[in-house]
């Protein structure tokens, strides 16, 4: 259920190239749920930006934020102790339970797509699931959540576009390489990495997509993706879709 909340921001630490992790305190019940993102309000600007749920405990949110245009720009230079409107709960999240209990999830993640990740990694292993976790990134200097991801449970395996670090490629190529097997698989990151992925992989599983946004509240209708059951909202019916259910 979206309602709105003020956090605060604490602390914004780079992570990684343009790459920051904004950390804020505020109530976060009902937050929790991977693959959830929340709409932050950025200081004069009309529209808010989505950014997904990296981790949450009580009272504490975690973003990764990439700047990729004025919004993130200014987001990422406010001081901490700035308050900030965030419209909370938005979007239906992964699902933890499409692993049978006991089996291998695959979560793959590529550029800021793997911020999601980590809560998904957290939640996983929690309900005992084994995790492999595939990192897509250009080069060694945009890497990021690596370790801390290793330290939620998951093995790790990097791969860069130009081999400064990992294996060389993009996840499919690091997934055939490495010979990587699971059960059912987790997504995020850029369409043409989701599209190549659903493509390669056999084994059932879910993708969360990136569509530009307008409202993230299911209202203006300006996020809306083709998928075989007619065209959904990706801030309402998604992000998260099944494989099958997207329309390429
Ligand atoms: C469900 C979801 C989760 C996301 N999670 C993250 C995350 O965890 N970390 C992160 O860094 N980025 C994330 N993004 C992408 C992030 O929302 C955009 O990079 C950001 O909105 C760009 O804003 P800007 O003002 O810097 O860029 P501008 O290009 O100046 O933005 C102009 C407008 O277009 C919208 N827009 C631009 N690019 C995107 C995009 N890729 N997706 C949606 N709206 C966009 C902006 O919100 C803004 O309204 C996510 C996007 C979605 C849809
Ligand atoms: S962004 Fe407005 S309906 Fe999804």
């Amino acid at each position: 259920m979206a309602n709105e909340r003020t956090f605060l921001l604490t602390a914004v630490e780079p992570v990684a190239t343009a790459t920051w992790r904004l950390r804020l305190s505020g109530d976060t019940t009902g937050l929790c749920r991977a693959g959830q993102f929340v709409m932050v309000s950025v200081p004069g600007r009309y529209l808010r930006r989505p950014i997904s749920v990296c981790d949450c405990e009580p009272g504490l949110l975690t973003l990764i934020v990439k700047v990729m245009g004025e919004g993130t720009a200014e987001l990422v230079s406010l001081a901490p102790g700035t308050p900030l409107q965030l419209l909370c709960g938005l979007g239906n999240g992964f699902d933890i339970e499409a692993t049978p209990r006991d089996k291998e999830a695959m979560i793959i993640g590529g550029g800021v797509g793997v911020a999601p990740l980590l809560l998904l990694c957290k939640q996983l292993r929690e309900a005992d699931r084994h995790v492999t976790a595939v990192l897509g990134f250009n080069t060694r200097a945009d890497i990021f959540l690596e370790r801390e991801l290793e330290a939620a449970g998951a093995d790790v395996i990097v791969a860069t576009a130009d081999g400064t670090a990992g294996c060389q490629g993009f996840v499919t190529d690091a997934i055939r390489m490495c010979s990587l097997k699971s059960d059912y698989f987790y997504a995020c990151g850029p369409r043409p990495m989701l599209k190549a992925v659903c493509q390669q992989l056999r084994q059932a599983g879910e993708v969360s997509t990136e569509e530009r946004m307008g409202c993230g509240a299911g209202i203006c209708y300006g996020c809306t993706c083709q998928t075989t059951d007619g065209p959904k909202r990706t801030c309402k019916e998604g992000p998260v879709f099944k494989k099958e259910e997207l329309v390429w």
